[in-house]
């Protein structure tokens, strides 16, 4: 789904990576959560201990409500974290 992205913007070269095994096309210098957000993940995690559904909040580094598992490294923010050709992001079900 890339119609959440401004057409009129010119990107750079398309990238491939992977949510929960399923294939997603971002833009070199995007984030994983700007891929995630314009692929239509607006679930990134769930809470610890109720199970309720988080989003990203802040987008900018400081909230850590946009953790996710990247290539099997745990906890890192998807909002500061650019997306690499092959990238394989896990979120909770
Ligand atoms: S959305 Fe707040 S740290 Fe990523």
């Amino acid at each position: 789904m890339d119609n959440l992205r401004i057409p009129a913007i010119k990107r750079k070269e398309k990238i491939n990576l992977y949510v929960n095994g399923k294939p997603i096309t971002a833009y070199a210098g995007e984030t994983v959560l700007a891929a995630l957000l314009a692929a239509g993940y607006k679930i990134i995690k769930k809470n610890p201990v109720s199970q309720e559904p988080r989003g990203a909040l802040c987008g900018m580094g400081v909230c850590f409500e946009c953790t996710v598992t990247i290539n099997g490294v745990p906890n890192i923010r998807a909002c500061v974290t650019e997306v690499q050709e092959g990238m394989r992001v896990e979120l909770d079900d």
